[in-house]
């Protein structure tokens, strides 16, 4: 199987690479203009730290996860998302001693063994944001902000912003018991897995992807009728800001999130891709995940938005991504002599930040012509002896077919124009 990638991973091929550009450059420049800078971690990390920060009761640990031992025997897991590795960054570089918030972004290949569909990979890509310092309810909506704003600039639309507050630990205990009285009542028809969560943690049984699971916690208590009156406050205030800077949302009392660090403000931003609506991005709280990997409390926050959905949301509202790796000029030879001036010339415009492309193949004047067309180039200059010995050569717009005499030494400057 030498000629197939494994099941659930996918090639991005060069005729697609310009979308990926593209919607790389706009993430890059809407953090930037929120003030985040970006963040590089390795793409694994310890198996520890995935079970202690995403939390061992939950589909990604208990079944997702690649881990495996390498050659010194240690436990190693391919990142199944970036914020734990985020969290573990910040604090073994000390990243909490420079002034707060720390604020960041990054752009991960992640690892989860999930069944392969449309918009749901083995390997997939996801563009993230991460907030370390403030608990204030005016960073949630600067994150949620970002993220929209983001998705608006790519020209997305139909978008559903659904949010929910989960609570902190107190108000989780409570509820918790809540949920434990609930599916105990329904213990019997739980699957295997979900039995075992009961105890340790109920609202984990929430995402679970059995039917029959699903249907019970249709109609399970809502956390949101459970927050205590400082989260309830936080909440408020979150949709008091995000209705000041015009921005639309749904509360989803449902929204749970899958991963056991959240608390609080939890968000998932809904598009549409193939008929169906799936989350093209989630994100929220997680005011305690730094005391849990060791650090001193930090309350933080962010998102992870996928990129593949968010291509295939973008493909299906045929949302045209310009393509910008135009190439400047195409340089045909005639004759022997001549493809060593080719290469001569393209050398030094390319030096000069022009992109050049010209004949490897031994191809035909007109085949030549015929392949510049094909690639887009802007531009086509075609060198025989007579050019190479002038120094000088017609550089013809391929687009007017307008035709302007021009020396080698000025080149470069007249495709700079
Ligand atoms: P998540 O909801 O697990 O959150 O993933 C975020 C996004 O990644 C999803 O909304 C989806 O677009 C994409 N995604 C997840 N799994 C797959 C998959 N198998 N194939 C394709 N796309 C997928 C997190 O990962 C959190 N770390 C987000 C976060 C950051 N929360 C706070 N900070």
């Amino acid at each position: 199987m030498i000629t197939k990638a494994p099941k659930g991973t996918k090639d991005l091929l060069p005729s697609d690479s310009y979308k990926w550009q593209y919607i790389e450059s706009i993430f890059r420049e809407t953090c930037i203009n929120f003030g985040y800078s970006e963040i590089r971690t390795p793409t694994f990390e310890h198996t520890e730290l995935f079970e202690r920060g995403v939390g061992d009761t939950t589909d990604v640990v208990e079944k997702q996860m690649y881990t495996f031992n390498d050659k010194s025997n240690r436990s190693i897991t391919l990142r199944p998302e970036g914020t734990a590795s985020v969290v573990r960054c910040f604090l073994e570089n000390n990243l909490y001693a420079n002034s707060l918030p720390a604020k960041m972004f990054y752009n991960i290949s992640c690892f989860r063994y999930e069944k392969p569909q449309a918009g749901r990979l083995r390997e997939f890509h996801q563009f993230g944001v991460e907030a370390f310092g403030s608990g204030e309810p005016s960073l949630d909506a600067e994150i949620i902000s970002l993220a929209i704003t983001f998705l608006n600039r790519l020209g997305l639309k139909n978008l559903e912003l659904n949010i929910n507050s989960i609570g902190c630990p107190e108000c989780r205990k409570r509820y918790n018991e809540a949920l434990r009285e609930y599916f105990y009542n329904n213990y019997t028809q739980l699957c295997e897995t979900c039995k075992g969560r009961l105890e340790r943690n109920p609202l984990r049984i929430l995402d679970c992807k059995s039917p029959i699971c699903q249907d019970i916690a249709k109609n399970a208590p809502i956390l949101l009728d459970y927050i205590c009156d400082d989260c309830r406050t936080h909440f408020d205030s979150v949709q008091t800001i995000l209705n000041d800077i015009g921005i639309k949302y749904g509360i989803d009392a449902k929204i749970v999130r899958g991963l056991d660090y959240y608390c609080k403000t939890v968000f998932e931003i809904l598009s549409n891709n193939i008929g169906a609506k799936s989350a093209v991005c989630g994100g929220g709280r997680y005011d305690g995940l730094v005391e849990e990997l060791g650090g001193t409390p930090t309350p933080a926050i962010g998102f992870g938005l996928g990129i593949e959905r968010l291509i295939l949301a973008l493909d299906s509202q045929e949302i045209t991504i310009p393509n910008e790796n135009k190439l400047d000029v195409f340089i045909a030879s005639v004759g022997e002599n001549a493809s060593k001036h080719v290469q001569k010339l393209a050398y030094l415009l390319r030096n000069q930040g022009i992109s050049v492309d010209f004949d490897h193949m031994k191809k035909s004047l007109k085949a030549q012509m015929k392949y510049a067309d094909k690639i887009g180039a802007l531009y086509s200059v075609v060198i025989g002896d007579d050019e190479a010995e002038k120094k000088q050569a017609e550089i013809k717009n391929m687009k007017t077919g307008e035709k302007t005499a021009v020396n080698f030494s000025d080149m470069a400057d007249f495709f700079k124009k």
